[in-house]
């Protein structure tokens, strides 16, 4: 992956094949961002007249390339928009400068180094800039043989303008690499193909990452699962030739006060089971696993920054496939929680891992439970491509993840939990059907999980449908496929959590 250093070399003098230097949007014209002044000099101070006659309005998104003048060690000078300039006394919000960096690193495909002249004005810019240049330059070749063509990412990340000595930035330096490091793990997943990950490969790595991370991990093969009851992620798995998985990843503090329970929807592939999805809706069902992706992310950078905290991470990790074998529409799955449900459309497959996990998860009486899951079509109806839903059972926490979510940069939208929803799941057979009316398809589901979340525990559930997979363009340091979504609104709730600050 990409290195990350800080530097305290001038941006004029660091030997680099790129200098990265801030455009912002001013009322006249493009404005050179503080932090590229070195640079600035050596245009004569004309670097903004040169950008705006290459095009360029400081706007966010986009990437202007110079030649750099006499004066410049490295060659050439690429200049990324900023936005709007900040009010008086105001700084560059964060996640300008994340997407800004991540517009150059992607930008930079093939550089061996880059000098992120940015403007830096606290630890947590340096964590923004460097989760930003560390996440847009994130590629996936692991699939494609090697051409000629094959530059690699940018190698390394050298931020200017942060101190390397100050205790503060240093850490947010480590928290972006670690951060980063994981999303970008999490992105991997997703974009592996279903042939390759399966439940059990699945498994196999969380496995492998909790013996690297001091995280214990427990797997529940098909077997145990059988005997234990998981009558749910037993009725999604049973149609298909790989048996599901449900992995339990502790991570553990010894002066924790407080405990996490991170729920994760893990198919593998949703190809919609016997109620087949029709061609056209399946081709990227292998992201139907970014909600376990998510949490099992979470788990291990909360171990990696040595969190004050506990948090346990259940992923539900099912195959959805057709078959001879599999779950009819009509048939009654027995629940772990003991609850009965009589599943009347088969691919509405979520809900019913995430029912048997949630149910687990309460029994050790966490704090909060949060569970992420590529839930609902109807979700990315209501608020597109880029924003998640949260609903909750508790008012205030839903708020608090509203807010820590647009704190970190990943938009998402608080939904309600109507109670009158709750009638069209009525089964005449059953306790409940998987489904019920279509309208509020999203608020259906998140009504039919919070009943088998334990009596008394704070939930949240966010469905990431729309936001877990970009089929468009790439975009700041979003690239397409895998996005990594709601990682750090996890990773951020367990900081705070840490701290002594949850509800
Ligand atoms: N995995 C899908 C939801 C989904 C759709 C995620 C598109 C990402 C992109 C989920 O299992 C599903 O199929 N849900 C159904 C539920 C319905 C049958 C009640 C849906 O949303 O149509
Ligand atoms: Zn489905
Ligand atoms: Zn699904």
């Amino acid at each position: 992956m990409t290195a990350l250093t800080l530097s305290t070399a001038g941006a004029a003098t660091l030997r680099a094949d790129v200098v990265v230097v801030g455009v912002a949007k001013g009322a006249k014209g493009p404005v050179v961002a503080p932090g590229a002044e070195a640079v600035d000099k050596a245009f004569d101070g004309k670097l903004a007249a040169v950008l705006e006659t290459l095009g360029a309005t400081g706007g966010e998104g986009e990437a202007t390339k110079v030649p750099a003048p006499a004066g410049l060690k490295a060659p050439l000078v690429l200049a990324v928009g900023l936005g709007a300039v900040p009010g008086k006394d105001e700084e560059y919000d964060e996640e300008a400068l994340r997407r800004a960096a991540g517009v150059a690193a992607r930008t930079l495909v093939g550089a061996k180094k880059a000098a992120f002249a940015l403007p830096v004005g606290s630890a947590e810019d340096v964590q923004a800039i460097g989760e930003g240049a560390l996440l847009g330059s994130y590629t996936f070749t692991a699939f494609q043989s090697v051409g000629k063509d094959d530059k690699g990412p940018l190698g390394e990340v050298a931020l200017l303008g942060a101190k390397p000595r100050d205790k503060a930035h240093k850490a947010a330096a480590e928290r972006a690499v670690a951060v980063a490091e994981e999303i970008n793990r999490a992105r991997d997943l997703v974009n592996t193909p279903p042939n390759e990950l399966n439940p059990a490969a699945f498994a196999a790595v969380a496995t492998a990452a909790g013996k690297e991370h001091g995280i214990k991990v427990q797997v529940l093969d098909e077997k145990a699962l059988a005997k234990g009851g998981f009558g749910g992620i037993l009725g999604v798995g049973v149609g298909s030739e790989a048996p599901p998985r449900l992995v339990k990843l502790s991570y553990t503090h010894a002066k924790a006060e407080k405990s996490l329970a991170f729920v994760g929807k893990g198919i593998t592939y949703d190809s919609g089971g016997i109620s087949l999805k029709p061609a056209g809706h399946n081709e990227t069902m292998k992201c139907d696993m970014a909600g376990a992706a998510a949490v099992f992310a979470a788990v291990v950078t909360a171990a990696r920054l040595g969190l004050q905290v506990n948090v346990t991470g259940w992923l539900a990790l099912a195959e959805n496939m057709p078959s001879g074998s599999a779950t009819r529409p009509g048939d009654v799955l027995n629940m772990y929680s003991g609850k009965t449900v009589e599943v009347l459309n088969t691919d509405a497959e979520g809900r019913l891992v995430l029912a048997d996990a949630l149910a687990k998860a309460s029994e050790e009486a966490p704090d909060a439970i949060v569970d992420v899951a590529t839930l609902t079509g109807a979700m990315m109806m209501a608020l597109g491509n880029r924003t998640f839903g949260i609903m909750s059972n508790d008012d205030a926490f839903r708020t608090e993840l509203h807010e820590i979510s647009e704190e970190v940069g990943e938009p998402s939208w608080p939904m309600p939990l109507p109670a009158h929803l709750r009638k069209a799941m009525d089964s005449p057979t059953a306790d409940i059907a998987n489904m019920g009316e279509r309208m509020g398809g999203g608020l259906v589901a998140g009504l039919f999980l919070k009943e088998f979340v334990g009596e008394g525990i704070t939930w949240a559930h966010l469905d990431i449908a729309g936001p877990a997979f970009n089929e468009a363009a790439p975009f700041g340091y979003t690239p397409k496929g895998g996005t990594g979504s709601a990682i750090r609104t996890l990773v951020r709730l367990a900081e705070r959590t840490a701290e002594g600050d949850l509800g």
